[in-house]
């Protein structure tokens, strides 16, 4: 066995929590490696880069440790005829390289107490999610960080993007790109009126829209959607406890007294064009996809279903509780807002599948898509036991697979198309696989339109691939020409 699959699994001891030990432990090695042994045969027709953003702190954290807090490190697998070389390279973002030059961290993670204290910082890790635009890859960070402007074959940090010039903090972890137009479409939250901005960044890079977005009170939203003309926001009602926060401290709350509203917006419209949607409450992380059919908008997602009193109420405390702890109980949903007569409709689409951290064929985010491949999530911690694909039409499961529900860590999966696709699921899907009892890390590669015949190919990394965040899949005509 390599030994870096035999690294320690509490480089920083064990006193941060179980959030930076096993699975989550961080890696020390930015490598380079192609001529990685492969079992099956990597398609031909299987070309881009598949990238995926996490924690991975490189200095020991001060105080009680969560993912959100540990430096990003993007590991990508760039597939090329038939060939594979995998990278893996920290974010550089200011923080690390403040931390760097200080030989020692500055920074307190969010779960530390901040008020009252000059000397303690939140660290902008941009850890959370990475996806292509503008012929480059952005790194992005759950709290509405900077988005950070990655090379998507070396993994270089190439700059802060330009666009956050504009007002507010940065944008969030969670941007829609509409590959058609090139468009980036994001949002960004914060503790003062008017709570959300939302933007629009043409394909250049250049910010074309900015419009505050009034919310009802603070909130944190995670999530948006677009479709070929409308984009869709999210007020939740999840927020910070405000006695907490006014301490310095970060603990949210959920009051399922408020519904769940989404807000249509035209891509470039003003704040007084919003349409307000009303649905049963809830927290939603994740939507799948969204798109248009005559007059209604449809978002597809995976509602994070509340916990329950033993009497069939919705239990507040520990519904925040668990989306703190980042424990997971979620199922794919569709809503309908009728943008004519107002009308709405929302439906579970399968009630018999905890499934998260979705992909679908991204060439079609905002137009109508039916195929979507998920992970089964562990209800108690975050950890992906499988890839699952759906048909969101129906919300049939049509395939899954998994090397061992009991000690696999599954990456998000992406789907890939096939050079040239014959059909919406014709096509590839990748994922890091970390089977903890082996001790085997493998990059995953699964022909989506037959999961359940488990990996086409799998190849072998002599690194482990720490759990992590989110990921996505960059087709070649999506990485500018470099210069070299
Ligand atoms: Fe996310």
């Amino acid at each position: 066995m390599n030994a870096r699959l035999n690294d320690p699994d509490a480089p920083f001891g064990d006193s941060h929590g179980p959030l930076l030990t096993g699975a989550f432990a961080p890696v020390f090695e930015e490598l380079v490696l192609d001529a990685l042994p492969v079992d099956g045969e990597i398609p031909a027709d299987l070309n881009g880069v598949y990238l995926r953003n996490g924690p991975n702190p490189r200095l020991e954290p001060n105080g009680n440790y969560h993912p959100f807090d540990g430096d990003g490190m993007i590991h990508a697998a760039h597939f090329d005829r038939g060939r594979v070389t995998y990278r893996n390279k920290w974010v550089r973002t200011d923080a690390m390289l403040e931390e760097t030059r200080a030989g020692a961290s500055p920074f307190w993670g969010i779960m530390g107490t901040l008020k009252g204290r000059s000397d303690r910082r939140l660290k902008d890790t941009a850890n959370t999610d990475v996806i292509a635009h503008g012929g480059q890859a952005v790194a992005s960070w759950y709290m509405a960080g900077t988005p950070y402007v990655i090379d998507p074959i070396t993994l270089e940090t190439v700059r802060k993007a330009d666009y956050i010039r504009a007002p507010g903090n940065g944008f969030s972890a969670h941007p829609k790109v509409d590959e058609h137009t090139g468009e980036l479409c994001y949002f960004d939250y914060g503790h003062e009126h008017p709570y959300m901005w939302y933007g629009v960044v043409d394909a250049t890079g250049t910010l074309v829209h900015h419009v505050p977005v009034e919310l009802p009170g603070a909130r944190l939203p995670h999530d948006m959607a677009i479709t070929e003309h409308y984009s869709i926001l999210h007020d939740l009602p999840l927020f910070n406890d405000e006695e907490a926060y006014r301490a310095g401290r970060h603990k949210i709350r959920f009051d399922s007294r408020l519904p769940a509203r989404f807000g249509v917006i035209p891509r470039r419209g003003q704040p007084s064009a919003i349409r307000w949607f009303e649905f049963s409450p809830c927290f939603l992380y994740h939507v799948v996809n969204a798109w248009e059919e005559g007059d209604e908008v449809v978002m597809v997602a995976c509602r994070y279903m509340p916990a329950r009193t033993p009497d069939g109420r919705i239990d507040d405390t520990r519904t925040a509780h668990m989306i703190a702890h980042l424990m997971m109980d979620a199922r794919l949903w569709r809503y309908r807002m009728n943008l004519k007569t107002g009308a709405t409709h929302e439906e579970c689409l399968n009630a018999g599948h905890n499934v998260e951290f979705p992909s679908y064929d991204s060439r079609r985010t905002g137009r109508r898509t039916r195929w979507a491949y998920l992970v089964d999530h562990d209800p108690d911690m975050l950890r992906w036991t499988g890839v699952r694909k759906f048909d969101t039409d129906s919300g049939e499961c049509t395939g899954a697979w998994s090397d061992g529900h009991a000690h696999c860590w599954y990456s998000e999966p992406w789907f890939a198309p096939a050079d040239n696709p014959r059909s919406e699921d014709h096509g590839y899907v990748v994922s890091f696989v970390w089977n903890a009892r082996e001790r085997t890390q493998q990059l995953q590669v699964f022909d989506a339109l037959q999961i359940s015949r488990g990996p086409l190919a799998r190849v072998h990394l002599p690194q482990r691939v720490p759990a992590g965040f989110h990921a996505c899949w960059v087709k070649p005509g999506q990485i500018r020409a470099r210069r070299d």
